[in-house]
C-alpha cells in the first residue's frame, strides 16, 4: 500500500488543490482520508467533489464536523466561529455531498494492519497531544501503525520493543524510516487549516513495503481562501488564522 494520508481538509478548496498537484506524479494506490472534510472555510462544495471524484482506493472516514455539518450530530461541543461554520455548511451542501458525508463510516477503520480513525481509535472527538496519552493507545491496540487527525498537528508517536513511547514533532518536509520491531500512531497534520505555526498545507505519503513515511508541506493562495470565508460570512477570524498557521 503507497497511500496519500489527509486530515481535516476543513473546506479549503486552495489547500485540497494544491496538494493534489503536488502529488499528481507520484505513484498513489489509496487515497486515506481520516475526517474533517468540511468545517470551518468556505468551500464544502468543492472540496467534497474532489475527494468523491478523485481516481483510486479511497479509504475514508468522518470527523466531528462532517457529523454535524450532515445533520447527524448537533454542534453543543463546539466553540461559537465552529458551530456557526458547521450550521452554515449544512445548509449549502449540494445533495450528492449530503448523501456522501451521511454515509462516510466512523472510524475506527482498519485496513492491510493500518487503523485510521478521526480523533482516537475509541473516541471520534479525542484529541491525542501527549506522550502519555498516546502510549494509552498504543498499549490498548496493536496494529502496527495507526493513523488520525483531530488535532491538526504533524506528529510520530512510537512504542519500540522495549515499551519505550516517544514523540516527534514534524518539523517541515521530512522522511521516516519506521522500524518494523516498534508501533506507531502518526498524524499527517491539517491540509486546510494548520496549527503548528505553519500555515502551509500539511499531508504525507504511506509506504507500507517500505515502511516510510514522508511529511510534505505545500503552500497555496490563502488569501483566495480567506476572501471567500469572509464573502460567505462566515466569522473573520476563521480567514485570519490560516495567516498564521494557528
Ligand atoms: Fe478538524
Amino acid at each position: 500500500m503507497r497511500a496519500l494520508i489527509v486530515s481535516d481538509l476543513h473546506s479549503n478548496a486552495e489547500a485540497l488543490r494544491a496538494v493534489m498537484s503536488r502529488v499528481r506524479r507520484k505513484r498513489i494506490d489509496e487515497i486515506v482520508c481520516l475526517g474533517d472534510f468540511v468545517g470551518y472555510g468556505a468551500e464544502p462544495n468543492q472540496v467534497l467533489d474532489v475527494m468523491r471524484n478523485i481516481h483510486g482506493k479511497k479509504l475514508y472516514i468522518r470527523g466531528n464536523h462532517d457529523r454535524v455539518a450532515a445533520g447527524l450530530d448537533e454542534a453543543e461541543s463546539f466553540n461559537p466561529p465552529a458551530r456557526q461554520a458547521a450550521l452554515w455548511t449544512r445548509g449549502r451542501l449540494s445533495g450528492p455531498n449530503r448523501h456522501f458525508l451521511r454515509g462516510l463510516p466512523q472510524g475506527p477503520r482498519l485496513h492491510e494492519g493500518v487503523m485510521l480513525c478521526h480523533g482516537s481509535p475509541y473516541d471520534e472527538d479525542e484529541y491525542v497531544f501527549t506522550e502519555h496519552h498516546a502510549a494509552q493507545i498504543l498499549a490498548l491496540y496493536d496494529a502496527p501503525v495507526i493513523l488520525y487527525g483531530h488535532t491538526h498537528l504533524p506528529v510520530v508517536f512510537s512504542i519500540d520493543a522495549h515499551r519505550q513511547v516517544s514523540g516527534v514533532a514534524v518539523r517541515d518536509e521530512k522522511t521516516y524510516r519506521l522500524n518494523r520491531e516498534s508501533r506507531y500512531l502518526i498524524n499527517p497534520g491539517s491540509v486546510g487549516q494548520p496549527r503548528d505555526r505553519n500555515p502551509a498545507a500539511s499531508f504525507a505519503v504511506f509506504d507500507s513495503k517500505r515502511f516510510t513515511v514522508q511529511f510534505f508541506r505545500v503552500a497555496y493562495d490563502i488569501e483566495k481562501t480567506q476572501n471567500a470565508i469572509v464573502k460567505a460570512g462566515l466569522p473573520r477570524i476563521l480567514a485570519d488564522r490560516l495567516t498564521y498557521g494557528t
